[in-house]
């Protein structure tokens, strides 16, 4: 039901241009300002200069504010380009955002009521709230690109590779399956010929989803099989 509604949301913001994920394009708010707080915060210290403590308190509140949009569309930008597949860096990335959104409530906590320690302490917190975030960054790096996939150099299979890596790397990077690695891509009978291999994206067995013409057209899908089957089932990994 709830992913009924993401997909509706995102292919109506593919019909006005926008096919990106929504997470890449909010994520610098709360980066951007978490960095002036931290910033601030210690400029805050030299002397004459305790007004900073104001600016930095500010760009805090603002972090806290933008993390509940940046969280909500990271959360469904998983729903919907990686089918909430349960991945590494997600898990990473969950347990570090909600970190970083006690730091932010306890720095502000901090600033708002206890001004006289806040000049002390908040800079400290700010700091870890940086730590954190160039952290999720890190791990937001890795799931968007991580895993190389073989087709630098050839770009015969560019466009099967890019569409590989929109549809298909989260559960199968480097032709694996990290859902069930008994079952990879790469060896697979389906892969026999570009038939039967269209015929597996259009109904697949759970817990793979099914890829109808209308996310995958039958010349995608071709150009995809070209790609998994001369460079990804020849790379050997
Ligand atoms: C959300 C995770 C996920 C995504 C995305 C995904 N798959 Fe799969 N895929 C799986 C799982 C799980 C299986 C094993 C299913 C089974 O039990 O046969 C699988 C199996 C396969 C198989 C082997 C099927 C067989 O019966 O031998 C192929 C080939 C395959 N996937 C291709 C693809 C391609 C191509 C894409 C991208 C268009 C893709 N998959 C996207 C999860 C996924």
């Amino acid at each position: 039901m709830i992913d009924a509604w993401i997909d509706a949301f995102y292919r109506l913001l593919n019909q006005i241009g926008f096919p990106d994920p929504l997470h890449a394009a909010l994520v610098h708010m709360p980066i951007g300002l978490v960095m002036g707080a931290a910033l601030f915060g210690w400029l805050a210290l030299l002397p004459g200069r305790e007004r900073f403590q104001i600016t930095a308190r500010n760009c805090a509140v603002l972090a806290f504010l933008f993390w509940f949009p940046t969280a909500l569309f990271g959360y469904m930008d998983w729903r919907h380009f990686y089918h909430g597949a349960s991945l590494n860096p997600i898990t990473m990335k969950l347990l570090l955002a909600g970190l970083l959104l006690i730091l932010l409530a306890g720095a502000l906590f901090f600033a708002f009521r206890r001004p006289l320690l806040a000049r002390k302490v908040t800079p400290v917190i700010y700091t870890l709230c940086l730590i954190t975030a160039v952290l999720l960054g890190w791990f937001g790096a890795r799931l968007v690109y991580g895993g190389k996939t073989g087709a630098e150099g050839k770009p015969a299979y560019a466009l099967g590779e890019k569409i590989f890596v929109a549809h298909c790397r989260e559960c199968h990077p480097g032709g694996g399956n990290i859902m069930e690695p008994d079952e990879p891509l790469v060896g697979s009978d389906k892969l026999q010929s570009p038939e039967t291999f269209i015929a597996l994206l259009r109904q697949p067995k759970a817990p793979m989803p099914a890829f109808p013409p209308a996310a995958l057209t039958d010349a995608d899908a071709r150009e995809l099989y070209r790609y998994i089957t001369n460079v990804l089932a020849q790379s050997g990994r």
